[in-house]
């Protein structure tokens, strides 16, 4: 199979669906690739490092038309010079870019005409497996960072504070609204340039997230959950917006520098920072608006540009992430790469409807719109002590949301309510319990000592598996690895039990397993430290 990519032609676009070593994961997966000759260069990969890491050069029309699957950052145009690109691509080909289905249904209509298989990058769900190709937290991660770079650079003084013989200066205060990826990034770039950081979101469960990378946490005498599922926000009330608002006319007064970030999957951006704040902000003061392409979190946005007004510079830059095309195009070629593995690489392509983070991606196939995936029913929530006919009732089906993120957060529930005990579980329960019988028939009629000994621990490891099994299962993964951490102290219980066992010397094979048991735990005690230091490395300066 052949993959092709091209040059990306929409304006002030510098990355490509490519660097060099995502190249050399491309040919690791079976796939011969063709690169077209200066796809590279907004992003600083010349030519002849695509060739060196195996691809062949070609024109721009081979890259699109004389490959199986085509690989892009940006939607193909319909607009392109000299005609659409969708047009340029194979009949019956893949294609696999960003695609904003909502907003872009013509396209859509066009991938159809032309028989293509699509997945677009946008659509991947945000779930826990789908993290390493996850192209919108990869680029909203560059976003947000390099929107305290652009923030710094009209800025005109230090992010930290000064005391110098001339005299002092104040660090620079920044507020940062919506703490998703985007946001969450910006605090950390503004946090390493030592400024004062605050910072607003809808959703609570973000509080800590901003606490750990040393900013504060605003709030409102409102309660309303902005969680929206999946780690996505959904549309606040008109009542909560108020309240928000009058936070920021506050803060405006005090604030050097806004980041906006809030976004709502599949929703025009919420307007949040009005002129009359800007009015209220200091001269000199800078706005960066991120949600320039989605309609603008501020009023004075003009997406793609810079204006000044009232003496605060707004910056509605939509190429934040082409900026630094470099790492752009590396992180994007790789969460390409661990798509096409998903895909089952050149060998085993499979667009299989069974796996909900390709049928989630897929939007369109065989001349059909496969957007919206269909929805994944949440799992079945616990039954109430005493069901009211009208508590039992299924809720209405939500619509479905009109961009990506809203799948997400659908596609990140399970799918239909799974026996909580698989077969394979029940025969090794079954196999165990029939194994304690036996051997509680044998001690019962005068077995050996070492025969009740054995029984006895054999209970004890069954029911420690039983309970292991049922904690673990019961926690999210998202904290299995603290969990492990605390696993440790359990692990410490093991190396006691297994010392006593070798110094009874009830048998050699005991005292064997007992050394077993030491070794085993003792390389999980170590192991959970390991981790542990390296989760607590992550949050320290
Ligand atoms: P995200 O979905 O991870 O985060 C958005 C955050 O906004 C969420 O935490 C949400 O709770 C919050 N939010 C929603 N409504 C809010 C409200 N009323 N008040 C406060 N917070 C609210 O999205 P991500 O990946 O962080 O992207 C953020 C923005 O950056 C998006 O608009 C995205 O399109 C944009 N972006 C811009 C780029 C550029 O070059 N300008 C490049 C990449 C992303």
């Amino acid at each position: 199979m052949r993959l092709g990519i091209p040059v990306e032609t929409y304006p002030l676009e510098r990355r490509v669906a490519a660097s060099p070593a995502a190249v050399e994961r491309y040919i690791k997966l079976g796939f011969d690739v063709t690169v077209a000759r200066g796809a590279g260069d907004g992003s600083s990969f010349p030519d002849s490092a695509y060739e060196a890491a195996g691809a062949t050069l070609v024109d721009q029309a081979a890259a699109f038309g004389d490959v199986d699957v085509v690989l892009k950052v940006r939607a193909p145009r319909m607009d392109a010079e000299g005609g659409s690109e969708v047009e340029l691509i194979k009949e019956g080909a893949a294609l696999i870019s960003f695609v904003s289905p909502a907003q872009n249904e013509d396209l859509l209509k066009a991938f159809c005409a032309r028989n293509l298989t699509v997945l677009a990058m946008d659509q991947v769900p945000r779930i826990t497996r789908a993290q390493k190709m996850d192209a919108l937290s990869s680029m909203g991660n560059i976003a947000g960072y390099r929107s305290i770079i652009e923030a710094s650079n009209e800025f005109g003084s230090f992010f930290t504070g000064q005391f110098t013989a001339a005299g002092k200066v104040p660090p620079a205060k920044v507020l940062v609204i919506g703490a998703g990826v985007a946001g969450l990034a910006a605090i950390g770039a503004a946090r390493g340039l030592g400024a004062i950081i605050r910072a607003f979101d809808t959703r609570e469960s973000v509080r800590d997230q901003i606490k750990s990378l040393g900013g504060e946490f605003l709030t409102v005498e409102i309660e309303e959950s902005g969680d929206g599922g999946g780690g996505y926000a959904k549309v606040m009330s008109p009542e909560f917006i108020e309240a928000e608002m009058a936070l920021f006319r506050e803060q405006a007064k005090d604030i050097d520098i806004v980041i906006t970030t809030a976004l709502i999957p599949g929703k025009k951006a919420p307007l949040l920072w009005t002129k009359d704040m800007i009015e209220t902000m200091r001269h000199g003061s800078v706005v960066v608006d991120l949600a320039a392409e989605n309609g603008g979190n501020c009023e004075v946005t003009v997406p793609g540009e810079k204006v000044v007004v009232d003496g605060v510079t707004v910056l509605g830059y939509t190429d934040l992430t082409s900026r630094m095309g470099n790492v752009a195009s590396d992180l994007y070629g790789t969460n390409l790469a661990h798509l096409l593995d998903e895909l089952g690489g050149a060998e085993g392509w499979n667009v299989d409807h069974d796996n909900e983070v390709l049928r989630g991606a897929l939007v369109a196939e065989k001349g059909e719109v496969m957007w919206p995936p269909p929805k994944v029913e949440p799992k079945a929530a616990p039954k109430p002590a005493a069901p009211k006919p009208a508590a039992a009732a299924p809720a209405a089906p939500k619509p479905a949301p009109a961009a990506g993120h809203g799948q997400k957060a659908a596609a990140a529930s399970s799918g239909p309510a799974k026996p909580i005990f698989s077969q394979k579980a029940i025969a090794i329960s079954a196999g165990l319990a029939l194994l304690w019988a036996v051997l509680r028939f044998t001690a019962d009629s005068g077995g050996s000592y070492a025969a009740n000994q054995f029984l006895q621990h054999l209970t004890v490891f069954v029911l420690a598996c039983f309970v292991g099994w049922q904690v673990i299962w019961s926690v999210t993964a998202a904290l299995h690895t603290p969990l492990m951490s605390v696993t440790n102290a359990i692990s410490g219980i093991i190396v006691i039990g297994g010392i006593l066992m070798g110094r009874d010397g009830v048998s050699g094979t005991a005292t064997f397993i007992g050394a077993l048991a030491v070794l085993f735990a003792t390389i999980n005690i170590v192991g959970g430290f390991q981790v542990t230091r390296r989760m607590l490395r992550m949050f320290q300066k």
